[in-house]
């Protein structure tokens, strides 16, 4: 059975990423699709390689029963865009990256997350939290929950 994979990119992979990677693998478990959806995700930059999540967002995450943990940090490499179907920015930034980093064919499968949460209430990217408090964790928490339900939709409408 072929999968649907899915690459959530942050600058570091250590805040908004591994939080969107531990956010919608849950979702991806609660409707028992682990084994139709391959959920990773990878940083732009190579500053936190190897690392584990920043410990603020782990908190954040524990707190709504999600365990990033175990992630480690990891650079975005070409391969990925051959590999993954959907590959999900965080913020403009993170997108122009991709962008310029993709071999044209595979360019359309770089796109923004949160509009997948098709709100117009929401911006557009998930703001870096890393050099502010812990709410900014919780907000980033919240929008991507807010998308990753989105996305899932439009998955199984594309894809099962
Ligand atoms: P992330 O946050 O891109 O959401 O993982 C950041 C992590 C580290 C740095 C910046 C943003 N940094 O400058 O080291």
């Amino acid at each position: 059975m072929s999968q649907v994979k899915v690459l959530f990119v942050c600058l570091g992979n250590i805040c908004r990423s591994p939080t969107a990677e531990g956010v919608f693998t849950r979702l991806v478990d609660a409707h028992a699709l682990g084994d139709r959806i391959q959920v990773d995700s990878a940083g732009t930059h190579a500053y936190h390689v190897g690392a584990a999540p920043d410990k603020r967002a782990q908190q954040a995450a524990r707190k709504r029963h999600i365990d990033i943990s175990h992630l480690r940090g990891r650079q975005v490499d070409r391969r990925d865009f051959e590999h993954f179907d959907y590959i999900l920015a965080m913020d403009h930034d993170n997108y122009t990256h991709l962008l310029q980093m993709s071999p044209p064919e595979h360019e359309h499968k770089v796109s923004l997350l949160l509009p997948f949460a098709g709100s117009e209430e929401l911006p557009d990217e998930v703001p870096d939290p890393y050099y502010g408090g812990t709410d900014g964790f919780e907000r980033v928490l919240d929008m991507i929950e807010q998308a990753a339900s989105g996305l899932l939709e439009t998955i199984k409408q594309r894809h099962f």
